[in-house]
């Protein structure tokens, strides 16, 4: 495996207070912003500088996630095996690889255009992060390996290319093949996980179908159910829309619901997500994404 976890995730948001508000008094999670005229957010759920960090800009949308490769070394295996394949990661500025606290930094693109930030040597910080909801943040398992923000699904448009991408040249392998039942009429959907070299079930995602936010959902994980539960009733006490209910994910057994930020990106929130030995596990094809809950209101 070529890939540690999936270190933080980079967005632009046309309305930086409303984001700010969002992270902060929903989500739980602590944002530091040097002064009002600040355009960034760095967010902060651990001992990462950051987890996310949103831009002011033109657009709601993923900018990229940041793919943390372990060691120099595996960076640069990463980056030539790539390009042997045709796809170029040009080594960033210093000035871009300070911005996101890691040592080397090379940006790139994936067959269906989502952009990926391949990096190793992230500093940690030994400021503590404080929740402003006594929330706490899961990532790490309990001998402390980096299991990544969370996870993330990304939309395809050309979904065997992207997979290859991942799976063959970045080596992150498939532990779960989805083709959840749809409503009648609705395109077949088809969503394909993978891991990274920890623990967590799945880092990464590909769902079979273009978003105009370039990502189908983030997922943070929290240490309890009443974490998620009191979330939960802030999303409702905010008024907030949810892309779907308190429901308990079959593949990474995660209890969650996705709540819509502002701008539409969806942030899935949630508890108990398995942890797995990798050396005793089957990849499944399975064709139900739910034990309970979780009704869908996805935009059309
Ligand atoms: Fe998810």
């Amino acid at each position: 495996m070529s890939v540690s976890n999936i270190g933080y995730a980079r967005i632009e948001s046309t309305d930086l207070d409303a984001w700010h508000n969002f992270a902060s008094d929903i989500l739980g999670l602590m944002v530091i912003r040097n002064n009002d005229s600040d355009d960034t957010l760095k967010i902060r759920m651990d001992d990462h500088p950051f987890r996310f960090l949103v831009q002011a800009g033109k657009n709601d949308r993923l900018l990229g996630c940041g793919l943390d490769c372990g060691s120099k070394n595996q960076w640069q295996k990463n980056i030539d095996i790539l390009a042997d394949a045709g796809y170029a990661f040009v080594k960033s500025s210093d000035e871009e690889a300070i911005a996101r606290s890691v040592t080397e930094l090379a940006v790139g693109q994936d067959p269906s255009g989502n952009t990926i930030e391949l990096y190793h040597g992230r500093e940690l910080t030994e400021e503590p992060m404080i929740s402003p909801t006594q929330s706490q943040f899961i990532t790490r398992d309990a001998s402390s390996t980096d299991l990544g923000f969370g996870h993330a699904v990304l939309p395809t448009t050309e979904t065997e290319k992207t997979l290859s991408f991942f799976r063959d040249l970045l080596q992150m392998p498939v532990c779960d093949d989805l083709t959840p039942p749809m409503p009648e009429g609705a395109p077949p959907a088809r969503v394909i996980f993978m891991h990274a070299n920890n623990p967590r079930q799945h880092s990464l995602a590909l769902f079979n179908h273009p978003h105009p936010a370039g990502v189908i959902h983030l997922m943070v994980e929290v240490s309890s159910l009443d974490e998620v539960g009191s979330a939960l009733d802030r999303v409702k006490k905010a008024g907030l829309p949810l892309m779907a209910t308190l429901g308990r994910h079959v593949n990474d057994n995660m209890c969650s619901f996705y709540v819509v930020a502002p701008g539409g990106i969806a942030i899935e929130y949630g508890f108990d997500g398995l942890l797995v030995d990798w050396d005793h596990y089957t990849p499944t094809v399975s064709t139900i994404g739910d034990l309970w809950g979780h009704e869908y209101n996805v935009p059309t």
